[in-house]
């Protein structure tokens, strides 16, 4: 394709354009140094959270939002980050938080070291590809271990599933109800579980979190239904329903408008009397369907007519309106109900049951208490605290809970935590490259190295000297002790599973296996190849050109020349 010229340029020696004006390209070290120094630098700004003594981050979106949040992932999605390559360590957060929901600190840091470190093979002139391939070695071998190290544990076992569940909290703002709150995500998962040949299947999506502002963190609930943040629609209506036929709309119980404006034209007042006499047998028509059909509570998607509200409440039907979707979707699978698509489809068949609805008062609010569903499996957790920022962080912890909660339900393989099995597997690791010949031994101990970050940073973070921490896990790991590690608290090297500091084994493997495969796509990267932004729009031919000498109106170079 001939465009301007193009060709008879490049047949005078000219470079041909393949790519749009302004793109940047760079190639070999530059590009992948660029990289990483910018996945690196996101690893610096999370390793000071780390661990229980880390610190808490405090991000302000373009809107002046505040959150204040401890959780990597969070952190990672509120900071708008645009180079590319750090995007990638927001994406491996991401992954770790979907897959296990724990430990997405620790992959971004563990991905940030084996970054740091192959740079320093580099400088030793060891080619990527070479690091690519020790790192995945390294990466089989940790898998390995970890798989036998871990602890087997009876994965209905309330008492370790607490235990992991407090170490998860003990690194969040929640951490002084660490207790409390285990206690009601371990109840909610072992709730949920459901037999999936020998082990067990945990849906999250069956817990249901709510938050209200109010009270304090120690009046979070535990509640064997489902809870929606609605009133009920009419003060007339009662306020408690036991034996609920519950009926589930996703369509107005109004007078449709019509799209356009129109017009009734009235002339008489006995028209009037006919056009209102007419309009309230359609209400009373849809309440008919609602009794008809045995419902006692209705609960609505869309909107509700005060005339509608008023005969509901007249036949004792309790009745809500605007309920989110995500709503309606939890009602129907907790009490067997189906949504219908108009009020004139509701049939007995479609309803649902639970032993009780109950409307009550949260703080200043109201909210509907669906207990004792057809699928007992369906369990809300309804948090509270001091503030807004509380509660959000407390959301997002509980999250983090009911993740390694469930995480050992369904792999009942358990490590102690303190860094202990980073440790652990590094020293086995350095122990495998001592057999290996060439220069991937050299980068199969730098991954061993990278992964001592982890321990490194929790001490460093509680105030201890990272580099005698170091020496001393190393030695008592040399001795046997499989399971010292940093306890935070106390500032020492102790057993951190006597000290019952427990994580799912899937999360480390999880952050291991993340990781590398984070690190080596970098590392394998040579050439970046940016375009430009999008730019003003082009000026139409022949015009606007010579506009360039008229000052402040640049900003008009689109304009047609008059
Ligand atoms: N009492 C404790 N003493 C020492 N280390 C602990 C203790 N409790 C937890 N840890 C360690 O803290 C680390 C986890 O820290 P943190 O929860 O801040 O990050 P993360 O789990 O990687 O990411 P996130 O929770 O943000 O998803 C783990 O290595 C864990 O073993
Ligand atoms: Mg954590």
């Amino acid at each position: 394709m001939k465009k301007n010229g193009e060709m008879n340029m490049s047949e005078q020696g000219q470079p041909i354009l393949i790519l749009r004006e302004g793109t940047e390209r760079s190639r070999g070290s530059d590009a992948r140094n660029n990289n990483i120094m910018a996945a690196r630098v996101v690893a610096e700004v999370v390793k000071s959270s780390l661990g229980p003594k880390g610190m808490d981050k405090m991000l302000v979106d373009s809107f002046g939002d505040v959150t204040i949040t401890n959780d990597g992932a969070t952190m990672l999605k509120e900071m708008d980050i645009q180079h590319p390559a750090a995007k990638m360590m927001v994406e491996v957060s991401k992954t770790q938080d979907s897959e296990v929901g724990d430990g997405t600190t620790t992959v971004v840091v563990l991905a940030g070291e084996l970054l740091g470190k192959a740079v320093d093979l580099m400088d030793k002139k060891i080619h990527p590809t070479v690091i690519i391939d020790g790192y995945r070695d390294a990466e089989e071998q940790a898998l390995k271990t970890l798989e036998e190290i871990a602890i087997k544990v009876d994965p209905k076992d309330k008492k370790t599933l607490r235990r992991v569940a407090q170490t998860s909290m003990a690194t969040k703002l929640v951490s002084g109800h660490k207790e409390y709150l285990a206690e009601i995500a371990v109840d909610a998962i072992l709730q949920v579980a459901e037999k999936n040949g020998e082990g067990y299947k945990v849906d999250l999506d069956m817990v249901k979190v709510e938050k209200k502002p109010g009270g304090s963190l120690t009046d979070t609930a535990l509640i064997r239904g489902l809870i929606i943040d609605k009133e009920v629609a009419h003060s007339d209506m009662p306020k408690l329903v036991k034996d609920a036929k519950i009926g589930l709309l996703n369509a107005a119980l109004e007078i449709e408008k019509t799209e356009f404006t129109s017009k009734i034209s009235i002339e008489t007042p006995d028209e009037i009397q006919a056009y209102l006499d007419q309009e309230e047998q359609t209400f009373r028509d849809m309440v008919k369907k609602v009794k008809d059909a045995g419902v006692n509570v209705l609960l609505c998607q869309k909107g509700i007519d005060d005339m509608v509200q008023h005969f509901l409440a007249r036949e004792g039907i309790v009745a809500a309106r605007r309920l989110k979707k995500s709503d309606m979707e939890a009602l129907a699978k907790a009490t067997g109900a189906k949504v219908v698509n108009g009020v004139e489809e509701l049939t007995s068949a479609d309803v649902g049951y639970a032993a009780t609805v109950e409307e009550r008062k949260i703080g200043k609010d109201k909210m509907i208490y669906v207990e004792g569903c057809k699928n007992p499996k369906a369990v809300s957790i309804l948090i509270r605290g001091g503030t807004e920022r509380i509660v959000d962080e407390a959301e997002r912890s509980l999250h983090d809970a009911l993740s390694v909660v469930k995480d050992v339900v369904e792999v009942p393989k358990i490590v102690a935590g303190g860094g202990a099995p980073e440790i652990e597997v590094a020293r086995r690791l350095r122990d495998y490259a001592e057999k290996l010949v060439g220069r991937e031994r050299l980068a199969v101990s730098a991954f061993a190295e990278s992964i001592e970050v982890i321990p490194m940073a929790l001490a460093e973070n509680a105030g201890m000297d990272p580099i005698d921490a170091l020496s001393e896990l190393r030695a008592r790991h040399a001795k046997g002790e499989r399971w010292a590690g940093i306890d935070a608290y106390d500032g020492k090297v102790k057993d951190m599973e006597k000290l019952e500091v427990l994580e799912p084994m899937v999360v480390k493997s999880q952050a291991i296996k993340s990781a590398t495969e984070a690190s080596t796509m970098l590392l394998k990267i040579d050439d970046i190849i940016a375009s430009s932004k999008s730019k003003a729009p082009p000026m139409p031919p022949g015009g606007g050109g010579e506009m360039g000498g008229m000052g402040g109106m640049g900003g008009m170079g689109g304009m047609p020349p008059y």
